[in-house]
């Protein structure tokens, strides 16, 4: 049943791209506000009206989502913050495309579930909306040339929100690795190793650990999210370890990936997790169901410049948050453990610490070396979610709308860390077998010159 719905999803999906739509002449200028629209307004796209609803240089001017609690828990920020009510688009998967016939939209947060992104994207850009795109993996890698393709061809401008990226202790680290003190980089490692099972089963009503229903009887991410891991296997959500690393090993900026390989374990977490739920048990229906996807899959990357990574995706067992960075280079290491909290990490410069083999905290480090755009925003970053990051990142996407700049992190960008969920899924189904990663810059990686938070702008 479940496996059937996904298809069906996804289908329709791709369906949605295939729609005629005539490309829109795109003239980007800058702008004093800027007019959005949200596809899919679930969790995440709460989260980023609520950003939006803090300005006052945007306008939210429409909202596409067929379910209608969703629109509804929208429009109930909206309308506490006293702004007008947009348009609202809720008939059903493809009224999204209604919303970006209006011609009163400059940009477009697309939160939507992952088999959902190409289409809305792509969409989005034929439109001429400059895109926002929240972070997932692709479900092939053509879809990544689509994106580059139709980028290219419309000239639109689209940004994938890996608010990772701006996480405080992430851009000290950056900050460090610019300032030479890790020596020259060897190896880095990232991931997503965070306990989502309350997230991917609920009872449908209440989102966290209320049940062990997914699919058309869960609500929000166990809607969707679950079905991928029944029917897939590989590296399912590869930005929020590989962004940040990605700006420190300069990727598609002077480095570039060119080869991975993936391996997954055995998967138990989400069966025995369906067990051991008070509303599950061995005679529950969903007691049946065997979960494709490994509960710890590791995809080992190798980087033109010579830099290895190595990304866990680990979401499937009991194990406390931890994104388990790490950036190891010829003068110093660091190693986070926690959610990003300054005394949550180890680190090492032998010059500094007198050859002693001992890790010493990283607080002190980090807060000498807190990046100018955390100095500088910090007050204003307070309130936002993840411990501030997602104010940064939505702020990049505004600010660079209004003065007409190129966004921090871009489609080449989308394109490179979308490509490692079909490769890592190929290489597992091949036990393991290296495959190339494309260059989607098309050898321009050799001449971009790293452009992602190289100041205190954004
Ligand atoms: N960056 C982060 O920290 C972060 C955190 C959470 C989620 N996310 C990402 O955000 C995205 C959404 O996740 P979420 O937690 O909000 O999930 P969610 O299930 O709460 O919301 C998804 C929404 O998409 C809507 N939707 C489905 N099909 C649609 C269509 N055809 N047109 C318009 N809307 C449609 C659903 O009705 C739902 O409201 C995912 O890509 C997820 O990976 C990122």
């Amino acid at each position: 049943m479940y496996r059937r719905d996904f298809l069906q999803q996804t289908s329709l999906a791709a369906a949605a791209i295939a729609l005629p739509q005539a490309l829109r002449p795109f003239a980007p200028s800058k702008k004093s506000k800027v007019r959005l629209g949200f596809i899919a307004t679930g969790f995440r796209g709460q989260t980023h009206i609520e950003e939006m609803l803090k300005r006052s240089d945007v306008e939210i001017v429409a909202l596409a989502d067929p379910n209608p609690r969703m629109i509804s828990d929208a429009l109930k920020l909206i309308e506490k913050a006293g702004w007008p009510k947009p348009e609202i688009f809720q008939n059903g998967p493809n009224d999204y495309l209604k919303l970006l016939e209006k011609s009163d939209i400059d940009a477009v947060f697309v939160s939507s579930p992952w088999e959902w992104h190409l289409a809305h994207g792509i969409a989005s850009m034929k439109a001429g909306k400059i895109v926002a795109m929240e972070v997932g993996g692709a479900m092939q890698l053509e879809d990544c040339w689509t994106y580059v393709n139709t980028s290219e061809q419309t000239k639109v401008p689209i940004m994938p929100l890996e608010n990772v990226c701006y996480r405080r202790d992430v851009m000290a680290i950056l900050n460090m690795v610019r300032q030479g003190l890790f020596g020259e980089i060897i190896h880095a490692q990232g991931g997503y190793e965070h306990d989502l099972r309350g997230v991917l089963f609920n009872d449908g009503q209440s989102a966290y650990n209320s049940g062990v229903e997914f699919g058309e009887k869960g609500y929000s991410e166990a809607a969707w999210r679950t079905n991928h891991y029944l029917n897939r296997n590989g590296e399912l959500y590869p930005t929020h370890g590989l962004g940040p690393v990605a700006t420190m090993l300069n990727l598609n900026r002077g480095n570039s990936m060119i080869r991975l390989s993936s391996f997954s374990s055995k998967s138990r977490g989400l069966h025995q997790y369906i067990l051991d739920h008070p509303k599950g048990g061995t005679s529950h229906p969903n007691a049946d169901i065997e979960f494709k996807q490994g509960d710890v899959v590791t995809t080992q990357i190798l980087c033109a410049n010579g830099e290895t990574i190595i990304l866990t995706h680990d979401t499937s067992l009991q194990r406390p948050y931890n994104l388990g960075f790490r950036v190891q280079g010829t003068k110093g290491i660091w190693q986070d453990f926690g959610w990003g909290d300054p005394e949550q990490g180890h680190i090492y410069f032998e010059n500094q610490m007198m050859h002693s083999h001992r890790w010493e905290n990283t607080q002190s480090w980090l807060e000498q070396y807190d990046h100018p755009l955390w100095k500088q925003n910090a007050a204003a970053a307070q309130s936002s979610g993840h411990g501030g990051m997602d104010f940064f990142v939505d702020n990049a996407f505004i600010e660079c709308i209004k003065q007409n700049k190129p966004f921090p992190l871009d489609v080449y960008d989308l394109a490179a860390w979308y490509a490692i969920t079909p490769l890592s899924e190929k290489s597992i189904a091949q036990n393991g077998a290296p495959q190339e990663i494309p260059d989607f810059t098309n050898g321009n990686w050799r001449n971009r010159k790293p452009i992602f938070s190289v100041d205190a702008n954004y």
